[in-house]
Parts: C-alpha cells; structure tokens; sequence
C-alpha cells in the first residue's frame, strides 16, 4: 500500500494507473474509518484494479462555529485498517496543499443543497461539492462509491458528477449499523455513554414509520413526521433538527407519500449533531 502526501503526486500516479489501462475505485472520507468506511472499500474493489481512499478532513465543509478542530483523527489507525481491507493507495494531503490561500473557485449545487442539512448548515455542500469535484480531479477515478447513510450528500454529488459531467460512475454503498441500529459515523465517538443509548431512537423512530407505511397504509407525512419526532424525544438529550419527508429525486417536501420519497432526519443528541434517512413508496 502506497501513502502518497501531495496532489501533484496523486495525480500524477493516477495518470500512470490510467495509462496502463487500471480501473481506479475512490473512496473519499475524513478519515477515523469505521465499519460503513471498509464496507465502501468492499465495494470499490469489486468494480476496480485499484483502490484509492483519501483520507482528508475538509475545511470547506465546516462552518467557523462546528467541529473542525475536534474532528476525530487517528491516522495510523486509518492506515492499519485500509492495509487490512486491501487498500492499495492511501491519499492523505494537508489542507495547506489541497487549498492555495487565495483560492476562489468553488462548485456550488444550487437546488438540492437548499434544504435538510444544506438549510441547517449553509455552506456546507459547496464546500464538499468543491472537495469531491477537486478529489475527482486528482483521483481520477472510474468508479466512486458513497454511503447512502449522507444520503443528501450522495444525491447532490450524483447531480455534480450529472451536471459537470465527470466521467465517474458513482455507486450507492448501503448504510452500515451497530447492534441498535444506530448509523455507523466517526461522529458517534462523541457520545457520552447515556447519549450512545439515545441514538437508537433514531433508526427505531425511521423503523416505526416504515411500519405505519407498510402496515397501516398511512400516507399523511404530518402524522408520519410526528410519530418520528415522538420517538426520538424519549431520549431526554435529544434535540430534533429537522425530521422531512421529501421527493426522493428532488429533495422537494411532500404532504402524501404516493412516490419514492426520502425520510431525512438530524437530530443532537447531547451537542452531537446525527443523521439518518429512510426510503420509502414508489420504485426506484
Ligand atoms: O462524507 C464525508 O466524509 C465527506 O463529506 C467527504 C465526501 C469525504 C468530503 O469531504
């Protein structure tokens, strides 16, 4: 396995994996890798030659008031985890090479963006629009595979990849969870021990509204969304975000589920801000 430190060098191995005609698979995460993480790289092996995970803690996608500097990092733990999983190239620069100080080019999606985390966290999917579309640029990769457990992200990074068209396929990598159910994130290494119990709640609260979907033909998203903010506040820490019930393509909110929708929620619990999504109604 190969640590390469700097986009021109990234960039220029890309090139010769290219050129002798490899199929490049790209993971990108933040690193702190967990589980969801290996089950991403499983996923890019099986489409590709080469597997390359970047490993980069994005200033751009942080607000001055989040958790930039408390973001979990443990990179010789990362590197021991991508050598166990077959990783063939980890890509892991400083910020201080990823961003020249005077940089002002940015990729902005304009509609998807708009709302769920993109309302609570302005900014935040220009900054990882900007990161994938420049990690695209240096990975140069054939396939990419994201988490659906971002699943806002996922959408508007198909719609980049769309609407700029980077030649990149994107798969989608299904969600990984603990024992309870809980969504795998390097996030949950906040939680105290009383707050981990808590964040069940979340996929029980996203369970119980595929049950009323399924099982008593509700299709109201007002009663279905307070069924899911109910559940979630049995957790006395528990802060609800938003909990939305919206088009699955557009991301627009929707009274009645008579399509594909996406059930999204955030929710704090304690001072962690969690994620979650459900689909639900209609073919894919
Ligand atoms: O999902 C993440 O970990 C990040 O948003 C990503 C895609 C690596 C961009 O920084």
């Amino acid at each position: 396995m190969n640590i390469l430190r700097t986009p021109a060098d990234m960039q220029q191995r890309a090139r010769e994996l290219r050129a002798a005609g490899k199929r490049i698979g790209f993971v990108a995460t933040m690193g702190y890798l967990h589980e969801g993480h290996l089950s991403l790289m499983r996923l890019a092996r099986k489409e590709s030659d080469v597997v390359v995970v970047s490993i980069f803690v994005n200033p751009a996608q942080f607000a001055p008031n989040e958790d930039l500097d408390k973001y979990p990092r443990d990179f010789a733990r990362d590197e021991a985890l991508c050598r166990q999983a077959g990783v063939d190239i980890i890509f892991y620069p400083e910020a201080r090479d990823m961003y020249a100080p005077d940089a002002s080019v940015y990729v902005a999606e304009e509609s998807l963006s708009r709302v769920l985390c993109g309302a609570s966290r302005p900014g935040h999917f220009r900054g990882v629009c900007t990161v994938v579309a420049k990690l695209f640029n240096l990975v140069l990769p054939d396939v990419a595979v994201f988490g659906e457990k971002d699943g806002q992200q996922l959408r508007i990074i198909e719609r980049m990849v769309r609407d700029l068209n980077f030649p990149v396929r994107i798969v989608r990598g299904p969600t990984v969870r603990e024992p309870d159910g809980l969504a795998m994130s390097s996030r949950n290494a906040y939680l105290s021990r009383d707050e981990r119990k808590q964040a069940g709640l979340l996929k029980r609260a996203l369970d119980k509204a595929a049950l009323m979907y399924s099982e008593l033909d509700m299709r109201d998203t007002k009663k279905i969304k307070e069924s899911i903010v109910k559940v979630v506040l049995h957790g006395p820490d528990a802060r609800v975000d938003y909990v939305e019930i919206v088009d699955d393509r557009t991301l627009e909110p929707v009274e009645t589920i008579d399509r594909r929708c996406l059930i999204a929620l955030a929710v704090y619990v304690g001072k962690t801000r969690l994620i979650d999504n459900l689909v639900i109604g209609g073919a894919r």
